[in-house]
């Protein structure tokens, strides 16, 4: 195992009903920024809950954060902030509500053009941050207890991640009740991003953390286990909650520890979102199977361990394990409503692998993985694949 240092510093508050506790866990006297999306809580209770449990404190509402948040809304957020001497920024949403307001935590005392803290990675150097907590409604991303963020510039269709240590929540709200008005959509979306969180913390090279493998496996199965009934009958609080807790254990930083990890599913993916609009998940759905296929060399003998652990597949030898393995994730995904292929959302598609390569370049990732082996050119062979 690798050394490592291990610091979350995310107080969780699980359970139905614990909205109340927000009285309790924000800083007395706080000026709040409430901020949200595009109005779902205002139809399922949550918003009601939220607004009575923090009702002693003098309250700021932002409404309109978009799914892959723009920098440019979340810059009103942030004027906002710096003319009322707000204080404290409650999340109320998915990822994007949440990133979004990792951004705004930000930007707000940093002088500057503010799109220079995720393109420069200056976020990261930001001493003087506004605190936040959140209320998760959409188990999917794990935002809710790690640092980072991805925001979304409109004007150059450029999506990128940033974060840095101060951009943990102070504390994450996960009553498992909210996922009773999501639509079927967004939790399949939910489950393929935790499952891909795992994969890419899990499917590298064999390594002798025994722990972080396992632990890894357990997530994968308790997300096959619950993936279909959690679609039928989002109301059974037991696959609700379990459906919740995985999705934030797959990207708390628990799971690396010590371990090779290769984010380039994500990092190629999020440039499907910035081109087409395609929702996140989706995006990771169409490039993880085909990076597998094109890495599998490099990836083999962790895919036959997945397969037969996470699978109980059997086969002939370790290759032939290897390979179901990776139609079996396919299966998994597109029994969940989750198409795989690039074409399958858009007609517009020829220049993808193109523009990934050249962005690959101009950004000088060239060797992401593992093994640092994906650059450009494996980048653009993976999504020419995807189409
Ligand atoms: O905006 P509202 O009206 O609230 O509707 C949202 C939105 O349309 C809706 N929704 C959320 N909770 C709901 C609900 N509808 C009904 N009932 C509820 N309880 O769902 C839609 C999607 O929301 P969004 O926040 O965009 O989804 P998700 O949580 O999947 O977040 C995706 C964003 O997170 C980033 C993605 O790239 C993407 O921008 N990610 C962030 C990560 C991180 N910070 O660690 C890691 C991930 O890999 C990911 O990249
Ligand atoms: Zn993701």
């Amino acid at each position: 195992m690798n050394a490592f240092e291990f610091n979350n510093p995310t107080k969780i508050i699980y359970g139905k009903g614990e909205i109340k506790k927000l009285e309790t866990n924000i800083p007395p006297q706080s000026k709040i920024l409430l901020a949200y999306g595009g109005g779902s809580i205002k139809s399922n209770g949550i918003y009601e809950q939220v607004v009575a449990a923090i009702s002693d404190f003098k309250v700021t509402e932002f409404a309109g954060i978009e799914p892959n948040p723009h920098f440019e809304t979340l810059m009103k957020a942030v004027n906002i902030i710096r003319e009322k001497n707000i204080d404290f920024i409650l999340a109320v949403g998915g990822g994007s509500v949440i990133d979004g307001c990792k951004f705004i935590s930000a930007a707000v005392h940093y002088q500057g053009d503010e799109w220079d803290l995720v393109e420069k990675g200056l976020a990261r150097k930001q001493e003087k941050v506004v605190p936040f907590g959140t209320v998760l409604t959409l188990p999917a991303t794990g935002s809710e207890m790690n640092s980072g963020g991805v925001i979304t510039k409109a004007s150059t269709q450029q999506k990128r991640t940033f974060g840095g240590p101060q951009y943990f929540p102070v504390f994450s709200v996960l009553d498992p009740a909210v996922i009773q008005s999501l639509p079927k959509r967004q939790i399949a979306n939910g489950i393929v991003d935790a499952f891909t969180h795992v994969m890419e913390q899990y499917l590298t090279y064999k390594h002798d953390a025994i722990l972080q493998d396992r632990i890894s496996e357990g997530i994968l199965q308790t997300l096959i286990e619950i993936g279909p009934g959690i679609m039928e009958n989002p109301k059974d609080e037991k696959l609700a909650g379990n459906f919740m807790w995985s999705a934030t254990m797959a990207l708390n930083g628990l799971l690396r520890l010590g371990v090779p990890t290769d984010w380039s599913t994500h990092m190629i993916a999020h440039e499907l979102t910035a081109l087409h609009g395609i929702d996140h998940a989706r995006t990771l759905a169409i490039i993880a199977p085909n990076l597998y296929r094109k890495l599998f060399e490099d990836k083999k003998e962790k895919l036959a361990q997945y397969g037969k652990r996470v699978w109980n597949l059997k086969g002939e030898s370790e290759i032939e394990i290897a390979e179901k393995a990776i139609e079996k994730t396919v299966d998994f995904f597109e029994s969940l409503g989750i198409d795989t292929r690039l074409s399958d959302y858009t007609e517009d598609y020829s220049d993808t692998a193109q523009i990934v390569h050249d962005r690959f370049k101009e950004r000088k990732w060239l060797g992401l993985g593992e093994r640092q082996k994906v650059g450009p050119e494996l980048a653009k062979a993976i999504v020419e694949m995807s189409y």
